[in-house]
């Protein structure tokens, strides 16, 4: 599908959300922002994404890391479905503002059109998309979910963590990694690069090849 992906600008929209006008680039300001969102209110599943969501808000909150919902439904019938998704996630508060998009524009421009799901009327509903988007106002990584299947609250904080360690450090987080496991060091790294700038020091994976581009370091 056509639209914004990984490395892209985010489109400086002004959005109306749960919590008044936001304009994206002036809301995301020096954090990393979490835009996600949903095929629509008083559905199942985005019921219980949501409420995961307020629940993990201050994993994200530790973070530095805001977070901005989006269902196409309009402001007023959002308002009205907070009431059921705090109290169906044990009052816990949906402090994170819901942006609504009643004309489908900003799930245009933001790519999260879901093609094979439709309302009543015929008009696109967004999928389950989430992009993760940096001080810079850059897409940093994207999910694409089917409205069939609820995301992974744990996997989203998993990949900000490797995310926010990447921007600090030449690393990147191999396969299955948590916070607090061994990083790998970037290939653009040379040996002689990597011991100036990991002092705790570095493994190399010993491969048939021999070349030494599986090193491990812990930062
Ligand atoms: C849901 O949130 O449960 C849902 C929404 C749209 C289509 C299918 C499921």
């Amino acid at each position: 599908m056509p639209g914004i992906t990984i490395g892209d600008s985010l489109p400086n929209l002004q959005v109306d959300t749960t919590h008044g006008k936001i304009n994206l680039h002036d809301y995301v300001g020096d954090s990393f922002t979490i835009i996600f969102s949903h095929p629509g209110d008083f559905t199942p599943v985005c019921t219980t994404e949501l409420g995961m969501m307020a629940a993990y808000a201050d994993k994200f909150a530790e973070r530095g890391v805001k977070l901005l919902g989006l269902s196409c439904d309009d402001v007023a019938s959002h308002k009205e479905w907070i009431k059921d998704i705090e109290a169906y996630n044990k009052g816990k508060k949906v402090t994170y503002p819901i942006a609504a998009d009643p004309t489908r524009d900003i799930i245009k421009q933001l790519n999260m059109v879901d093609p094979d799901e439709k309302d009543d009327a015929g008009h696109n509903l967004p999928s389950r998309a989430l992009h993760i988007v940096g001080p810079d106002k850059k897409i940093k990584l994207s999910f694409l979910y089917p409205s069939s299947t609820g995301r992974n609250m744990d996997e989203v904080v998993r990949a900000l963590d490797s995310l926010l360690k990447a921007s600090k450090h030449k690393i990147a987080t191999p396969a299955n990694w948590k916070e607090g496991e061994a990083v790998v060091i970037a290939p653009s790294v040379s040996n002689d690069e990597a011991k100036k700038l990991f002092p705790n020091g570095f493994k190399t994976a010993d491969l048939p090849s021999k070349k030494e581009y599986l090193r491990f370091t812990n930062v």
